[in-house]
Formats: C-alpha cells, sequence, structure tokens
C-alpha cells in the first residue's frame, strides 16, 4: 500500500482516543496465561504485534479470547504449558519471543520460540546468556531465533544488564518468578517498569529499589488480572506529533499511559516548544493515566541523549519527522539500541529523510536533522510500521507517498482515520 496523507491546509483539532497499551498487552497476556484462575482485560488493542503473543500462547495451550475489546484467558499457573514441544511463533514481535521465552523457562516447558525473516535477525544473546546463568537450558544459533528451550532448574542470579532493555530485564525477571530464591538485576537507565507494576500487582514479591530489581521465586500462585488498559502513548505520539508539525493545531488524547518511564516523547516536544498539559490524571492498572492536550507552537531544534534516550525509545521515528520541521539542526546521541529495532532505526530514518530531501547526518549513536530542509518524495517503511507512521506525517507539510505503508497495521490499524478526524 502507498500511503500519501493530503497536506494540511488548516490546523488539526479535536478529541480522541487511541487504542490500548501493546507494551502492557503483551504482558497482560503473558501473565494472566501464568495466574492461576480467568483474568479479563479492558480496552485490548487487535494488531499484529498483540495478534503475535496471543497466536504464540495459543501454540503453547492457552488460548485467550478477544471480544469487544476485552481479552479473557484462564491462567495455566507456573506449570509447563499443555502443548510440551510445540513451535511458538512470535511473527515480528520482539517483545513476544523475550518474554515468552522468560515464561517457557520459569514454567519448565519444552518449545521452540520463533518469528518471522526480521525478527531472526534480531539478538537474542542478550536473553539467552543470563538465562543460562539461571539454569536454562537453550539452544540456538549465532544468538538468534529459533530458540529451542528444554526443561531446566533455575537458581536465582545477580546481573548486571549490559543494555537498558526493558525486554530483557522482563524476560528474566518472569525467569525469576520459576528460580529458587531470590534475584537481583541492576539496569543502568530508566527502561519502562510495567513489568514489576504488573506482576506485583498480581502478588509477586518484585523491589524496585532505583535501578536494582529484586524478584523472589514464587511461594504462591499469580492472581488473575481485571482492569482497563491505558491507551498507548506510543500510538498517541503520532498524533501529537502530527499536531505539531501543523501550525495552529491543538489536539487532545484522551485516556493515555503516563508512566513517566514512557513520557520522554512529551518531554522532547515540550523542550521544542510544543505545549503539553497532562489533565484528569488518574490509576488503571497500577499505571498513571491522562488526557495530554498538544497545542502548536514555533519549533526549535533540540539535543537528546542519556536517560531521555531510554524514555523514548520507540519514538524517535515520530520526533525525526516533527525536527524537520523545527528551526535549526536536532541531534541524537548515545541512542545506539535504535539499530537493534524493528530496522536499524537510526540508517533507516536517515535514509528516508534523504529520501524527502531532508539534509541528515547518520552518526554510530544516532543522527542529525536539519529542520526546513525536507521537499518531498517517495519514502519506504522498510516492514517497519512506526517508520511508516512517521514518514507520512511529513506529508502533512510536503508531497509525500510512503511504500509499504500497510506495516503501520502491525501496531496502529486506526492511524489514518484517526489522524483524517482531526482535520478541520
Ligand atoms: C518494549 C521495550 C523496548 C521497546 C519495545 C517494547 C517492551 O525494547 O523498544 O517496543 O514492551 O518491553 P527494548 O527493551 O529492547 O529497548
Amino acid at each position: 500500500m502507498v500511503l500519501s496523507l493530503p497536506q494540511a491546509t488548516s490546523p488539526l483539532a479535536g478529541v480522541v482516543k487511541v487504542p490500548g497499551d501493546k507494551s502492557l498487552a503483551h504482558r497482560a497476556a503473558l501473565f494472566a496465561a501464568l495466574a492461576e484462575g480467568e483474568s479479563e482485560v479492558a480496552n485490548y488493542p487487535d494488531s499484529g504485534v498483540t495478534r503475535a503473543m496471543r497466536g504464540a500462547l495459543d501454540s503453547l495451550g492457552v488460548p485467550s479470547s478477544l471480544e469487544g475489546g476485552v481479552l479473557r484467558i484462564k491462567g495455566n499457573g507456573m506449570r509447563p504449558f499443555p502443548n510440551s514441544g510445540a513451535t511458538a511463533y512470535c511473527g515480528n514481535s520482539a517483545t513476544t519471543i523475550r518474554l515468552l521465552a522468560g515464561a517457557v523457562v520459569a514454567t519448565r516447558s519444552t518449545a521452540v520460540l520463533d518469528g518471522s525473516e526480521g525478527l531472526r535477525k534480531r539478538p537474542m544473546d542478550r536473553i539467552v546468556e543470563p538465562l543460562r546463568q539461571m539454569g536454562a537450558n537453550i539452544r540456538c544459533k549465532g544468538g538468534c531465533a529459533p530458540l529451542h528451550i528444554s526443561p531446566a532448574p533455575l537458581e536465582g542470579i545477580g546481573y548486571d544488564l549490559p543494555v537498558a532493555s526493558a525486554q530483557v530485564l522482563s524476560c528474566l525477571q518472569i525467569a525469576a518468578l520459576g528460580a529458587e530464591g531470590e534475584s537481583r538485576f541492576v539496569v543502568n537507565a530508566p527502561v519502562r517498569d510495567h513489568t514489576t507494576r504488573m506482576l506485583r500487582a498480581m502478588g509477586a514479591q518484585v523491589a524496585d529499589a532505583g535501578r536494582e530489581v529484586f524478584v523472589e521465586g514464587l511461594e504462591k500462585p499469580l492472581a488473575p488480572l481485571h482492569g482497563t488498559l491505558p491507551g498507548d502513548i506510543s500510538s498517541a505520539a503520532f498524533l501529537f506529533a502530527a499536531a505539531a508539525i501543523v501550525p495552529g493545531s491543538r489536539v487532545t488524547v484522551e485516556g493515555v499511559g503516563v508512566n513517566p518511564t514512557r513520557t520522554g516523547v512529551l518531554d522532547v516536544l515540550s523542550r521544542m516548544g510544543a505545549k503539553v498539559t497532562l489533565a484528569n490524571e488518574r490509576e488503571e492498572m497500577g499505571e498513571s493515566v491522562a488526557d495530554i492536550t498538544l497545542a502548536a507552537a514555533q519549533l526549535r531544534a533540540v539535543e537528546i541523549s542519556g536517560d531521555l534516550v531510554v524514555r523514548s525509545i520507540d519514538e524517535f521515528p515520530a520526533i525525526a519527522a516533527v525536527a524537520a520541521f523545527a528551526e535549526g539542526r536536532t541531534e541524537v546521541h548515545e541512542a545506539k539500541e535504535l539499530r537493534y529495532k524493528e530496522t536499524d532505526r537510526i540508517a533507516a530514518i536517515v535514509a528516508q529523510l534523504r529520501a524527502l530531501g531532508a539534509e541528515v547526518e547518520e552518526f554510530d549513536d544516532g543522527f542529525a536533522v536539519q529542520g526546513g530542509t525536507l521537499k518531498g518524495g517517495t519514502a519506504r517503511a522498510n516492514g517497519d510500521h512506526r517508520l511508516a507512521m512517521s514518514m507520512a506525517l511529513c506529508g502533512l507539510r510536503a508531497p509525500v507517498s510512503v511504500e509499504g505503508a500497510e506495516i503501520l497495521n502491525e501496531s496502529f490499524p486506526g492511524f489514518v482515520p484517526t489522524l483524517g478526524s482531526l482535520e478541520t
């Protein structure tokens, strides 16, 4: 599919909602499968990546239903998954394969975890190595999927994560639930802490002391989950980016998760000059939720590095699109992890903005965008849902077509109609 958004001739305005948070959805399905009893989770998003987790759990013998946005799963507890030896296909979803690996290990199950060609290229040694230190029996080639996992007893470990990754930390936290004794994990940046919050709400002994996380092997079953998922800030980011790009816009997204480990994009857009306000703050499933309004203003370039990179790790395609319309040169550093996402996102952002005529520079650990230089043209999504949406956003201010844009259904199938509803 080739996507060309009409260039905006007037400000964007309106109040909209976005689907439930994908990170929380992955965890809710998986942890519900590990609980005793039936879980019910509302506002559950239906997209490519969330189907990956549900499909993989189904292959392992724990089916779920999704009707009217409500996910229902009858948990199998911490017993081995019913379909011993099955291959669970995780599609394009790294969160699915990495978190599921922790659960297969913790439950002493036998399984093969595999995925798309793209997923097979992403690094799994970052989980395999520490899982083996815990005692797990995992075979794989070159540190990549497929992962062949066989049952083995696990011991709690102390482990300093060499990369600031919530997927790695979560995988290890889940595995630690099935280990003997206590585990201690140290992470050097504020990665998203949804796993800690959700597991604690289900009765697990998980303590978060700054950059140290302690997990006790489970002594009693996990309680089932009941609640409503907050809206996905990672989807809302594209609507905020659109509002920031189109002068005079004012857009509100209601019921968005504002966990501080995820709100880096709001800080970046504020620093670029946009006016961001939060209203009606409340709690859902142990997570902070708010209605967020972004009002456009003159945009200026910013420098982004350090913790702010981690807190906006998925939002750089959207940030790069906004930077293309800001005054000055935006620079991103200390962001090498972007090379290990759905694509090498540093190379992809640089190549696609360049294809649209923008002046960009690639660094080993980031990129720079000179605002005001983008002219228009044809960009390619390269199998990356976030790249598809962010390049399409450039079309609000220049003639842009995005090839391969159907990939956006992986995460935000309602992107085009939601954006369309904001036209005035
Ligand atoms: C995620 C963590 C991040 C993020 C991904 C979802 C999660 O990956 O990029 O989209 O749900 O834990 P890393 O942990 O590899 O940084």
